[in-house]
């Protein structure tokens, strides 16, 4: 067998009820800071839980709430600012990607004591601390609850930056499949969107081994039945699509992301598509681009959706838009042209097991709109 390595210090949690039930593994000092949105910690009953474990176990609280969608760092470092003031010790994330990636953030720079201004030239070195994190996830596709990564809004380059480290590992992963049935049809799809992305990204990465390919396709066999289902209006799964997104964020922990995501990037910043869209309508065309390097991989990849070939996922990720009733708007040839120059991007695409030509970048785009 190959020399393998895979590392995950996280504890997964699942099941209703988790966090009340679970409380004495996850409350991880004297006084948290909670770090959520503005509307989803408290709609889901999520909030309501984690408070209400606490107390019963006499942990103290504060609330940060100031995390909105793409966060930055002035939000990391003004929650960071109150952990410190308020004399928390460990952070609980609630939420989609966007907070718990700031929790996690946070939970870096408050031991770390990073200011604002050196944020994005300090970032996580070998040997820095964290406080310990817990994450709640209220979507299914981000697995930033058992990821070392926080992607944060860099308004100055205009971008998204990897703030990663070791450190940014959640101690503790709190699936509860409830906390879901609030979320509309379109987070549901933009999620599993993502998720999926994470896993077809992950299995093409030259860094994946043998175990993370096998998530990755018990991600694909988990979540194409129900992004069927989304498109033709049948009952969805959540606890299974809720699994599956944390299956799929194990892959890229041990990955990390490839072109789609480095591809999507700008699709966020310059045309507003929230993050899971904008990987899930390049998808098929990625995979198409990737048949040809890594056929086997490729068919693996097909087979475990169940799906004939790249053809058919577009048609489905069409399907799953279509039925949300959020097709994105296709951006101009000029726009698709300056996107396909981001420098992320081309710095990005070093990485990756094949490097497609400005043109076939160009394609991916097009074949996606
Ligand atoms: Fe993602």
């Amino acid at each position: 067998m190959e020399s393998v390595r895979f590392y995950l210090p996280t504890e997964v949690v699942s099941g209703p009820g988790c966090v009340r039930r679970e409380v004495g593994r996850w409350a991880l000092g004297k006084k948290a800071l909670i770090v959520t949105g503005a509307q989803g910690a408290a709609r889901s009953g999520a909030l309501g839980d984690v408070t209400g474990a606490l107390e019963a176990q006499g942990v103290a609280w504060a609330r940060f709430d100031g995390v909105r969608a793409n966060p930055d760092a002035e939000q990391v470092c003004a929650g960071a600012e109150m952990a410190r003031r308020e004399g928390c010790d460990f952070v609980v994330g609630i939420g989609g990607g966007s907070p718990l990636d700031a929790a996690k953030a946070i939970a870096w720079a408050a031991a770390e004591g990073v200011p604002r201004e050196r944020f994005f030239r300090r970032l996580p070195e070998p040997g820095d601390a964290a406080l310990p994190i817990v994450a709640v996830p209220l979507t299914c596709g981000t697995g930033s609850e058992v990821t070392p990564y926080a992607i944060i809004t860099d308004h100055g380059a205009r971008s998204k930056v990897n703030v990663s480290g070791p450190c940014l590992f959640p101690r503790v992963a709190l699936l509860d499949a409830r906390y879901l049935e609030s979320l509309p049809q379109a987070v549901v799809a933009d999620t599993a969107l993502d998720a999926l992305s994470h896993a077809i990204e992950g299995a093409y990465s030259p860094r994946a081994t043998r175990f993370a390919e096998a998530l990755a396709l018990e991600a694909v066999r988990l979540i194409v039945p129900e992004l069927v289902r989304l498109a033709h209006g049948g009952f969805v799964n959540l606890g299974q699509l809720q699994y599956a997104a944390a299956v799929a964020g194990m892959v890229i922990a041990q990955t990390g992301t490839g072109l789609v995501h480095a591809m999507g990037y700008p699709l966020t910043y310059h045309k507003g598509l929230p993050h899971g869209r904008a990987n899930g309508v390049l998808l098929a065309g990625y995979l198409e681009f990737m048949e040809r390097p890594c056929p086997a991989l490729t068919e693996r990849l097909l087979k475990a959706g169940g799906l004939a070939d790249a053809e058919e996922l577009q048609a489905l990720v069409d399907a799953v838009l279509d039925a949300a009733g959020t097709t994105p708007e296709a951006p101009s040839e000029e726009e698709l042209a300056r996107f396909a120059r981001e420098p992320l991007r081309l710095a990005l695409v070093r990485k990756y097991r094949a490097m497609p030509s400005p043109e076939e970048v160009m394609d991916i785009y097009r074949t996606g709109f």
